[in-house]
């Protein structure tokens, strides 16, 4: 069985959208909610809506995707509401937030924290496309000033919504940190922040915000996603899971991530592609490989990457 428990909930698998991919309407989410994934993350919110950076904003190219959405959405009260209306419903939910500024951020995780939301909630720390707004998580005496202030009132399930990290005094000091607080998860990684993909007949780049500078996902990041997600398993506190989100196309990609030590495993560039369906498919091919090596549950190689 892939079964898998989160928070004592039972899920039928450990497989998510990644936030920002088919979440940003009451429809994407429906369509989500219905589809074979186990569980389910929103659009990003901040307080107020949001329209995002010009188009193109988002493109598929051969080996990934390329991105500067620059944080399209509803607004915080929408998902919120969404969740709420259904949570009696649905097994497990996970809300996406973050603010514009230090303040903005403390009021919408009050506002989350003062409501009747009982599901879990994904502060991400990661978001590369907001000109003039660094990712808070590569300013580690930003978070954690952010957190210690987060966590003086907040007392839901939080997780974080990590950028990758290349540098192994980077894995150290962030673990360090992320070591204090009582997180319930830590979701490794955003896509890598402010690649350049060039369309070489026109000689011209393919997204128009930042002249042509996104966040890459796909292919292109697999290896460092597996990084972060084993070197956070490595050093956090193993009440902190981890989600593993990077490169997921296969059912060997979601493998690949347990066996890092990925708790729940979300795909985002692949399910902008292939649309919901392909949680079926990735079902299906991770069942063929545990049958393969004998493995009856997800247990059997979560973690459990081998050394040489
Ligand atoms: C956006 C992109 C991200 O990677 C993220 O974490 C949040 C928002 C965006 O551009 O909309």
């Amino acid at each position: 069985t892939v079964e898998t428990s989160f928070l004592g909930i039972t899920l039928a698998n450990p497989l998510m959208n990644a936030s920002g991919v088919h979440c940003m309407t009451v429809a994407e989410m429906d369509e989500l909610a219905q589809s074979a994934a186990g569980a389910f993350v929103t659009k990003t919110a901040t307080r107020d809506y949001r329209a995002g950076n010009p188009q193109p904003r988002y493109v598929d190219v051969p080996l990934g995707s390329i991105n500067s959405m620059g944080l399209p959405n509803e607004g915080l009260a929408y998902y919120l509401d969404y969740c709420l209306a259904r949570q009696n419903q649905q097994a497990l939910q996970f809300l996406s937030v973050v603010g514009l500024s230090y303040d903005e951020i403390v009021e919408n995780l009050r506002t989350i924290e003062a409501s009747d939301y009982q599901g879990v909630t994904e502060f991400n720390l990661s978001c590369p496309n907001v000109p003039g707004k660094p990712q808070i998580a590569y300013d580690f005496e930003l978070t954690e000033r952010l957190l210690t202030e987060v966590f003086s009132f907040f007392t839901k399930p939080l997780g974080l919504k990590l950028p990758p990290y290349f540098d192994i005094a980077h894995f150290d000091q962030m673990a360090a940190i992320l070591n204090r607080f009582p997180l319930t998860y830590v979701n490794c990684v955003n896509s890598i922040g402010n690649g350049l993909y060039i369309d070489v007949d026109k000689e011209q780049v393919v997204i128009k915000p930042k002249g042509g500078f996104g966040g890459l996902g796909g292919d292109y990041i697999k290896p460092t996603a597996l990084a972060n997600v084993r070197a956070f398993h490595q050093r956090l506190n193993p009440s902190i899971k981890i989600i593993g989100t990077g490169g997921v196309r296969t059912g060997q990609d979601v493998f690949e991530h347990i066996l890092c030590g990925a708790s729940l495993v979300q795909v985002g560039t692949a399910l902008h592609q292939e649309g919901v369906g392909i949680f079926e498919r990735l079902v299906a091919e991770l069942e063929a490989i545990m049958e393969a090596k004998g493995y009856t549950c997800l247990e059997d190689f979560q973690g459990k990457l081998r050394e040489i």
